[in-house]
């Protein structure tokens, strides 16, 4: 995975039950938390641009961790895309839709997983060519019986649910049709990496191996 051809977002999707949603609040946890989780069998992993040092870090990961995909999350404009693609991410999330983030991310070659909650939401980004959603807050804003009212009208579209996911029920979500994977934080608690519990990590990761679709 460490070459630089451009991904789509269904393959993102596609590599493994859970895309990690990584919250990082030191640059020394990021390469050794990334090689944690490919040891797990998880590359594709979800920086956050939600801290000063997130963009150091999917620098550190893409030019350490070949094994590793890096992605940017929380991009929420023009700007947030075009850094993530300069530090290395090759997708990107967001936490909702706008045609400006859906462009910006087109324009620097970021594969991009829309955040969508409502119908118009869908919508618009199916507009702009978005067929492949995040569907956030996922258990907050209606979970499985969502997804399933939403596969009637929506039925050419794949979503990753993500908020408040965890071990426990994400099996519920991957079993629906129109859910190919889904995206949590719960593989990468805080404490684990302040306590450099790596192997915790890679241990939760592995467990997301059972959460496979058939
Ligand atoms: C987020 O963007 O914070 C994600 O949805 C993670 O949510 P979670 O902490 O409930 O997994």
């Amino acid at each position: 995975m460490s070459t630089s051809t451009s991904l789509t977002a269904l393959q993102v999707m596609q590599d493994a039950p859970v895309i990690p949603v990584i919250v990082l609040q030191d640059v020394a946890h990021a390469v050794p938390m990334a090689r944690a989780l490919v040891a797990g069998g998880v590359r594709m992993l979800e920086i956050t641009l939600r801290t000063p040092q997130a963009l150091a870090c999917m620098e550190r990961i893409a030019a350490e961790v070949p094994e590793a995909v890096v992605g940017a999350g929380t991009v929420r404009s023009a700007a947030d895309a075009a850094a993530a693609a300069k530090a290395g991410a090759r997708f990107s999330v967001s936490p909702g839709y706008t045609s400006t983030v859906g462009r910006a991310c087109k324009d620097v070659g970021l594969a991009l997983l829309p955040g969508v909650a409502t119908g118009s939401e869908i919508m618009m980004a199916q507009e702009d060519g978005y067929t492949e959603l995040k569907f956030f807050p996922a258990m907050q804003a209606g979970g499985p019986a969502m997804l399933k009212a939403w596969s009637g009208p929506f039925f050419d579209v794949r979503f990753c649910p993500t908020g408040g996911v965890t071990q426990a029920n994400a099996a519920e979500l991957l079993a629906l049709p129109n859910v190919v994977c889904v995206g949590g934080s719960w593989l990468v608690p805080q404490d684990a990496m302040e306590a450099g519990d790596w192997a915790r990590i890679t241990a939760l990761a592995a467990q997301t191996q059972a959460l496979r679709k058939a």
